[in-house]
């Protein structure tokens, strides 16, 4: 990186950013969860904030500290997230990196459910989740540049495309996870919009959030200087 410190060209923009898993409780100590680790999205505020934008991080469950000069918001649920987005809007710039449990459990138990010794297993009904990133789309608050996260194994491009016109976002970062499991340190993404795709070669996380906040700043800069 040889940006200098006083490079900010993200400075008096407003960035809203999800990050990590959501937990879905079953009972009081069960859960539904997935394999995010938090860290891109981590990584993204980190940029976002030493590039001089103003940063509100809302945050799944991860045992991440907050990067400096970060505003963060912890939640649990898929649901707790979408308040706290909705309460977060208008911002310039909303990136969604949250990997949002697409399920819940359709009635969390009050007490913890037993095993009543017949070998029977409880049934486990699920709720589909509120789609985060799709209603900030369609709302009046929309952000002038609305990006979406996608970790795919195959027909990367593909699925971003047709992802893309499904949430209404302006841009898909594709994260290719054939070459490079979740939780990893590095992470090979295609910027996917309609304007057509941009491909980059395998990098650290960092490294990824500090081109997306160039590319993002250039973006803003174009539309409202
Ligand atoms: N997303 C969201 N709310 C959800 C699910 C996803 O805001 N309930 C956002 C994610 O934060 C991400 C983007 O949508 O920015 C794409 O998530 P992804 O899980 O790839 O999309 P899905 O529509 O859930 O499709 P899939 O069946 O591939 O999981
Ligand atoms: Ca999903």
């Amino acid at each position: 990186d040889f940006a200098p410190a006083n490079h900010r060209p993200l400075h008096g923009r407003r960035i809203l950013i999800t990050a990590g898993p959501t937990h879905e409780p079953i009972d009081p100590v069960r859960y539904i969860a997935n394999r995010s680790s938090g860290k891109q999205g981590f990584a993204i505020a980190a940029a976002a904030a030493e590039a001089g934008a103003e940063v509100l991080l809302i945050a799944g469950p991860v045992p991440l500290p907050t990067p400096p000069g970060v505003i963060r918001v912890d939640v649990e649920t898929a649901v707790e997230m979408a308040t706290e987005v909705e309460a977060g809007l208008p911002v310039d710039a909303a990136i969604m990196v949250a990997a949002v449990a697409d399920w819940r459990a359709a009635e969390s138990q009050a007490q913890k459910i037993k095993k009543d010794g017949s070998g029977r297993v409880p049934p486990l009904a699920l709720a589909e989740n509120p789609d985060i990133l799709a209603s900030v789309a369609q709302s009046s608050r929309r952000p002038p540049l609305l990006i979406g996260f996608a970790a795919e194994t195959n027909d990367v491009i593909a699925h971003a495309e047709a992802k893309l016109a499904r949430k209404g976002c302006d841009w898909i970062v594709a994260n290719d996870v054939s070459a490079d499991p979740m939780g990893g340190e590095s992470n090979r993404v295609h910027i996917v919009s309609n304007g057509g795709v941009d491909s980059w070669d395998r990098l650290p996380k960092a490294v990824v959030a500090r081109k997306l906040m160039e590319k993002i700043a250039d973006e803003l800069d174009q539309r409202a200087p």
